[in-house]
């Protein structure tokens, strides 16, 4: 077709569209169509952009005949009834070959289902996992995409160029089949949730115990981001917490509405994690922790409930900040091994062969979780592609070796204290259940037996068991 003249062409001209489109536009090489339902948004991408020398459609056959073949389109359209309503419709004017990229933040499940059905067209599609926000969107994102292999070929060499860039290599690679990009970016999400939450209960713990002042705080965790814990995360608290209320001068922190939202997919990591049997109880703290906090009415009924009789306070304050940074350190060490845990469990439920090491390795740049601690992540699934858990590589048992003593006097702290460390606590007691030697399951399986006749396995011969309980029934 003599129109043809976009190599790649994006749908949906919101913040992320828009912002992932300028991207590709700014890369050598790359002609963009770009296409939105109301073209009101088409025309101000167009306004604000003529260096991107966009090719606007304003129908999506116009879209389909501007791009060249096999056709890519990537739709960055609101996730649900938007992006179904896309795909019907590229679907009716695509051929086969060509290639539909969602990069929405869709349920993995819904991703499965739409390439099975798409895939009867002829046409690949390609659920992706985009994270990095608006700026990793116009600068370089982390990039998941599931679907086929096939079209990764055509696909990986664009998505490579877009992509956040660690160490010279591009933070994107072929995740798995049909859902298995989206699968990855939720749970990259989850833990983002985890993360968030730990270092709000560090937050929370060196305010209360020391005294010191949100901006005293920030340059706790500055300091703490040209150590071990250097992340996205940690730098973004400091500038949260240096920030100044122009109009009052009170720190902004205090000012802001302490309920905690979220747009589900925290949700939908625990949701599967409990579907497929994996604790990812740090995960799912943090997740409840903000629910916790939306909900008025409960707190305000239990303000006036006790707390401990003793009031709290520090001796040594250094010492004490110390031990948190270690116990955020071991704790977070927990979140990822639940997460590594999660991917690996729906890997094998999904029939996905997804490579840990290169999950590690593209979530080192472009997205929320970025850190250094993600180099020790793909080393340790180099050394042993195996491992069973990825807290016991030897690497973070070293980690938790050194930090476990404080980790414990910081959650006892906390306990004491009467402030509240979900997260901080239940990482511990995962740490603590996983290398328990005997567990009381033992006694949940004799209860089972009791009052269900579940039957129970034992310790020294072969065989499933029943007793006859002499209980009063
Ligand atoms: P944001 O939160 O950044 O605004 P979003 O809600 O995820 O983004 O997505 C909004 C985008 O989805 C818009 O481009 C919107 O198109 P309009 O500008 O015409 O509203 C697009 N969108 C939502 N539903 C759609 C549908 N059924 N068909 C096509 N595009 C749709």
């Amino acid at each position: 077709e003599s129109t043809a003249q976009a190599n790649i062409g994006v749908v949906g001209m919101a913040v992320m569209g828009s912002n992932l489109a300028r991207n590709l536009a700014s890369r050598e090489g790359n002609t963009v169509a770009i296409f939105n339902r109301s073209f009101e948004k088409t025309q101000t991408v167009l306004d604000e952009h003529p260096e991107a020398e966009f090719i606007p459609a304003s129908s999506y056959e116009e879209f389909a005949a501007s791009l060249s073949k096999p056709r890519t389109a990537i739709i960055m359209v609101q996730a649900g009834r938007g992006t179904d309503a896309v795909i019907d419709a590229l679907t009716s004017v695509f051929e086969p070959g060509d290639i539909i990229v969602d990069g929405g933040n869709a349920l993995f499940t819904d991703t499965i289902r739409r390439e099975k059905a798409v895939r009867e067209t002829g046409i690949n599609f390609v659920g992706t996992g985009i994270s990095g926000g608006e700026e990793g969107a116009l600068l370089g994102p982390s990039i998941m995409p599931g679907g086929s292999a096939e079209a990764y070929e055509t696909l990986g060499p664009i998505l490579s160029s877009i992509a956040a860039v660690v160490d010279g290599v591009p933070c994107v690679t072929h995740v798995g089949t049909d859902g298995a990009g989206h699968f990855v970016k939720m749970i990259h999400n989850g833990i983002e949730y985890a993360d968030m939450q730990l270092i709000a209960e560090a937050y929370d713990l060196i305010r209360r115990g020391t005294g010191y002042s949100p901006a005293q705080i920030a340059d706790v965790f500055t300091e703490w981001n040209k150590g071990e814990l250097e992340s996205y995360l940690i730098e973004i608290t400091a500038e949260v917490l240096k920030q100044v209320d122009a109009s009052t001068g009170t720190p902004l922190v205090d000012l802001i509405l302490d309920q905690a939202g979220s747009k589900g997919t925290g949700v939908w990591t625990v949701q599967n994690a409990l579907d497929l049997g994996i604790p990812v109880s740090g995960i799912a703290e943090a997740v409840f922790a903000r629910s916790l906090s939306s909900k008025p009415a409960q707190r305000a009924a239990a303000s006036a409930l006790p707390g401990p009789a003793e009031p709290w306070g520090v001796d040594n304050n250094e010492a004490f900040i110390e031990d948190v940074r270690r116990a955020l350190y071991a704790s977070k060490i927990v979140a990822y091994s639940q997460g590594f845990d999660a991917i690996v469990a729906g890997a094998e439920q999904y029939g996905w062969d997804i490579k840990k090491g290169d999950i590690a390795t593209i979530w080192r740049g472009g997205c929320i979780i970025r850190a250094q601690f993600l180099n020790r992540i793909t080393e340790a699934y180099a050394e042993d592609p195996g491992l069973v858990a990825l807290i016991t590589a030897p690497y973070f048992t070293a980690a938790v070796t050194g930090a476990q003593e404080s980790w414990r006097q910081v959650v006892a702290h906390a306990a004491k204290a009467g402030i509240p460390a979900p997260a901080f606590s239940s990482s511990l007691s995962y740490y603590d259940g996983l290398r328990a030697d005997r567990l009381p399951a033992a006694l949940v399986q004799g209860q089972r037996d009791f009052f269900g006749a579940h039957t129970y396995k034992r310790v020294d011969k072969e065989g499933t068991f029943h007793t006859l309980w002499s209980g009063d029934r």
